[in-house]
């Protein structure tokens, strides 16, 4: 089997990170026999740069027929004022959209290393997995009818407008994005939280339904349970390790990822994964990129912490190519060299010490990949 890559590095640190996940692909075909096919294309500003877009049409074809897309970063400084139309952004928003990618994967994992980096106590995440899979493409940031409005007829509101927004499911949106998380979770713990607000809200009675549906008609095998969003947000703070996979909807989803990203340390250490629906080989459309954006005030400097990259292709590694036992094994390799102590800037804690720059931190997870 040969694995396609599509390796859109992006602005900023994009490519600086970039570089150092080509080393870990090069280890894994030199020394696991694996065959990737990968190429490499413009996104973000440096796409605009050279065709006035921050993705072409050529490259969203490209994208399109690939096992996997890994992406870098977009952004920066130089291309703030560009029209809305034409922002880095919107190369990024382009790919999620066209690819319908609706399960947005946030892991947070926290490596024994660096628990003190926590907004936790060591205790409460030393060895934290979970993986939260967020709904990316409807409800209420897509809803109609949506808008401000004057509040014609209501003498009694002060400043006489009126914000709307709908959250909207539907029931076939619900199921994909359970689906995934089911699949997901056999992959990882068997176990899924799906996480919504039925109490109070009729999309929540929906949701939970329609999962539970989905739990009971082709997923029996794993362990489903429900909770009300405010008491995860609680839970997760409280004993994040009970979860597994959580499964929620786009705006929940949104405020207990980032909150979950902080049980975890720097944003240099945060992989994701957006998934679409499954392709001809049964796999489904993917795009992985480090939660970090282009970082300008470090760019070029060699101190931009490759992990979050390499971790997103281990992610691809595990959803894409069904290569989980190469998957931990790159986990593995972070792992132990973090255990060693190497450390970029900004994993260093107050007791300080010296950095490694961006290339030997990647170089060391490569030569850890040898012995782990
Ligand atoms: P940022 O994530 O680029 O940087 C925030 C802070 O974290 C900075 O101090 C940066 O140096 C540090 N940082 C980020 N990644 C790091 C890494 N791998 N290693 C070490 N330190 C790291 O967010 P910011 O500054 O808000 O945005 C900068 C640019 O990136 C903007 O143009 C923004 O639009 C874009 N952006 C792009 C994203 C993407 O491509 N998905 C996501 C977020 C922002
Ligand atoms: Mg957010």
């Amino acid at each position: 089997t040969t694995y396609s890559l599509l390796i859109l590095p992006g602005d900023g640190i994009g490519p600086e990170v970039m570089a150092e996940v080509r080393k870990v692909i090069g280890w894994f075909e030199q020394n696991r026999g694996l065959s990737f096919d990968v190429s490499e294309d413009l996104v973000g500003g440096a796409a605009y740069d050279k065709h006035g877009v921050p993705l072409s049409d050529a490259t969203m074809a490209r994208a399109q027929s690939v096992d996997a897309v890994l992406l870098g970063a977009v952004g920066g400084p130089k291309y703030d004022n560009l029209d809305f139309s034409v922002k880095p952004e919107r190369g990024l928003l382009r790919l999620r959209k066209e690819m319908d990618l609706f399960a947005n994967l946030r892991p947070a994992q926290c490596f024994d290393a660096l628990a003190d980096f926590s907004s936790l106590k060591r205790d409460v995440v030393a060895g934290l997995d979970i993986l939260i899979v967020r709904e990316l493409t409807s409800g209420v940031y897509f809803g109609e009818p949506r808008g401000i409005h004057a509040d014609d007829n209501n003498p009694e509101n002060e400043g006489g407008r009126v914000g709307i927004n709908t959250q909207r499911y539907t029931s076939g949106e619900i199921r994909r994005v359970a689906r995934a998380a089911f699949e997901l979770a056999r992959k990882r713990g068997n176990r899924v939280c799906s996480m919504e607000k039925a109490n109070v809200m009729e999309s929540g009675i929906l949701w939970r339904e329609e999962v539970q549906w989905v739990h009971d008609n082709e997923y029996p095998d794993v362990e489903l349970s429900h909770m009300y969003a405010d008491n995860g947000a609680m839970q997760l703070v409280r004993n994040p390790r009970q979860f597994d996979v959580i499964v929620t909807d786009n705006l929940f989803g949104d405020l207990l990822s980032d909150a979950a990203a902080m049980l975890t340390g720097s944003l240099g250490m945060l992989p994701s994964a957006s998934l679409g629906a499954p392709m001809a080989n049964g796999r489904p459309k993917a795009m992985y990129e480090p939660v970090h954006g282009s970082a300008p005030d470090i760019t070029g400097q060699g101190k931009a912490n490759p992990i979050a990259c390499i971790l997103s292709f281990a992610m691809a590694l595990r959803y894409s190519y069904d290569l989980g036992a190469e998957a931990d094994r790159l986990e593995r390799a972070v792992e132990k060299v973090l255990a060693d102590g190497v450390r970029t800037a900004d994993l260093m804690g107050p007791q300080g010490g010296t950095p490694v720059s961006t290339s030997e931190m990647g170089d060391k997870i490569v030569a850890a990949l040898a012995e782990v």
